[in-house]
């Protein structure tokens, strides 16, 4: 497929980018790493702005796409919201329709449990530029890509038959959105790939996404298996990730935003049944011998997982992973913008 038919989508979900485009976005992502590492300029988006709208703090996000747009020729603009008229109540539709008529692009992350991805679906309805998602409350679309650029990179692309466990892990940090188990369990069975999810019964994904994740097995040859067993999960496993989660998915939206203190308080309490869900040296033993290691980030150390584990460079792919974001950030926002 021709590269020029991208310009103009939106990059809310992998859900719809078919894998014929898929293809492209890693094909041009690889290429820009190689360029990245020879000093090879790759100025795709001379003078393009980027407007990135922060709702929530990022390391990796924010610095991929905008190291990203210098990198490709262009300028993005840091926002929060406190810095935007967004702070006293000026809708997503007009925010939207005058950022798209000054820049190229608009980028935002918005987790609020029942908000942020219609948040974003809005902007992206009234742009008339591409929008992209930096994390909310159902997708991390970003990551998945990263994540499986460095699957490839580890066990090449014919990733029939891979062993991926996605394990809930104790965390005392903050409620973390679902949408990094979430964009995963949806992206990796398109693939092949046989996804263990693994998880305590009061931390859920969210049913509807679980659904989608089975039929996208169903059509990709993979398959998506759920389990309360954390042990059981890593029997055999050639990639694990042991990744917190919040308890959102117990609760429907409706009944989250209607009841939010309830739900916290019952979230916290959950919590604290599981500190036993680590990734430790004894869980890695039940995995395959290769196994590797593969977490976004920011990782919660020696609670989601232990520093011998994520620091042992025989098995911890967790730096590749965060540089990929960069890679595969220039690629959308050069295919799209
Ligand atoms: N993985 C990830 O999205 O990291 P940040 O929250 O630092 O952007």
């Amino acid at each position: 497929m021709d590269a020029k038919s991208l310009k103009g989508k939106h990059f809310l979900t992998c859900e719809d980018w078919s894998k014929e485009e898929l293809d492209v976005v890693f094909e041009r992502s690889f290429e820009l790493k190689k360029q990245f590492y020879k000093e090879v300029p790759h100025i795709y988006l001379p003078h393009k702005t980027l407007f990135m709208i922060f709702f929530e703090q990022s390391t990796r996000t924010r610095n991929s796409m905008e190291a990203g747009m210098t990198q490709l020729g262009g300028h993005a603009h840091d926002l929060t919201a406190d810095k935007m008229q967004l702070s006293h109540g000026e809708s997503a539709k007009d925010t939207a329709i005058i950022l798209s008529r000054m820049g190229h692009g608009i980028a935002s992350r918005n987790c609020f449990y029942g908000i942020g991805a219609d948040y974003l679906a809005e902007m992206a309805k009234h742009s008339t530029k591409p929008v992209m998602s930096l994390q909310d409350d159902i997708y991390h679309p970003f990551q998945g890509l990263a994540d499986l650029m460095t699957i490839f990179e580890q066990f090449g692309k014919n990733t029939k038959g891979l062993k991926v466990t996605i394990s809930w892990a104790y965390a005392d940090t903050h409620s973390k959105p679902l949408s990094v188990p979430q964009s995963q369990i949806l992206l990796l069975p398109r693939y092949g790939i046989d996804v263990t999810v693994a998880h305590p019964k009061e931390f859920p994904l969210s049913k509807n996404i679980t659904e989608k994740a089975m039929l996208n097995a169903q059509q990709g040859g993979g398959s998506v298996k759920f389990t309360n067993n954390m042990d059981e999960a890593f029997e055999g496993a050639h990639i694990v990730v042991p990744k917190n989660w919040g308890g959102f998915g117990a609760y429907g939206v409706q009944e989250y935003l209607d009841n939010e203190e309830k739900c916290k308080k019952e979230m916290k309490a959950n919590l604290e049944k599981y500190h036993d869900w680590i990734c430790d040296d004894r869980r890695i033993k039940l995995a395959d011998k290769n196994v590797k290691l593969m977490h976004a980030l920011p990782a919660d150390r020696n609670h989601e997982v232990t520093d011998e584990v994520i620091d042992n460079p025989n098995i911890s792919v967790v730096f590749d992973e965060a540089e990929n974001r960069l890679h595969t950030a220039k690629s959308i926002m050069s295919l799209t913008m």
